[in-house]
């Protein structure tokens, strides 16, 4: 199993999100691991540039546009790679952190990982497993002040990931562990 791990916690040291993740990756048990941490190594924000590149054809892109979607293409390219995707994000402001919102808006790519037909959005990451961890300070994890773990469930879901799992405290680990076992 190949398990792409992202995380966003602006702490490198201390961090609660990051911690639980450990336990989780351990608890995955798995073969290969992928990682992106999003503070030592954070992505950019979007700009128009790229907004407007994405929805160049492939054979078309200029040399400048293939090279705004480069980081991109990357990105995707370990979510495509990977079979269970484990995200540890801390809820800032009752929301995602912005430097996870960044990576998010560059893995979400049309034709590429959603497209639209007749009837709607499909998403194109299909038979992934992915395994959210949140940490916060007393906003209730899925309660109604959280609009974090909501929202990556729904860009999760929107991109062809529904099997999802959140864990938010040890006891969630111990069933994360009885799944892997399973
Ligand atoms: C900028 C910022 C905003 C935060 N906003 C919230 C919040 O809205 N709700 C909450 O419960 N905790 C909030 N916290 C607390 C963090 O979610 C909490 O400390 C969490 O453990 C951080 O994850 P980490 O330990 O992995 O760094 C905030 C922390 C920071 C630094």
């Amino acid at each position: 199993m190949t398990l792409l791990r992202i995380d966003a916690s602006a702490r490198t040291t201390n961090s609660v999100s990051r911690a639980l993740a450990d336990q989780a990756e351990a608890a995955l048990a798995p073969a290969k691991v992928i990682r992106r941490d999003l503070a030592s190594d954070p992505v950019p924000q979007i700009d128009g540039f790229w907004a407007a590149s994405r929805l160049v054809a492939e054979e078309d892109r200029s040399a400048e546009e293939a090279d705004a979607l480069r980081l991109s293409d990357d990105l995707i390219a370990d979510l495509q790679a990977a079979d269970t995707v484990l995200i540890a994000s801390p809820v800032y402001n009752f929301g995602l952190p912005a430097a996870l919102k960044a990576w998010i808006d560059l893995v979400a790519r049309p034709k590429v990982t959603f497209s639209y037909t007749p009837d709607g959005p499909v998403g194109l990451l299909k038979g992934k497993r992915a395994v959210i961890v949140m940490a916060s300070g007393g906003t209730k994890i899925d309660g109604p002040g959280d609009y974090a773990t909501p929202h990556l469930r729904h860009v999760l879901a929107f991109l062809g990931i529904t099997d999802v799992s959140v864990v938010s405290s040890e006891a969630d680990l111990d069933k994360l562990d009885h799944q892997a076992a399973a």
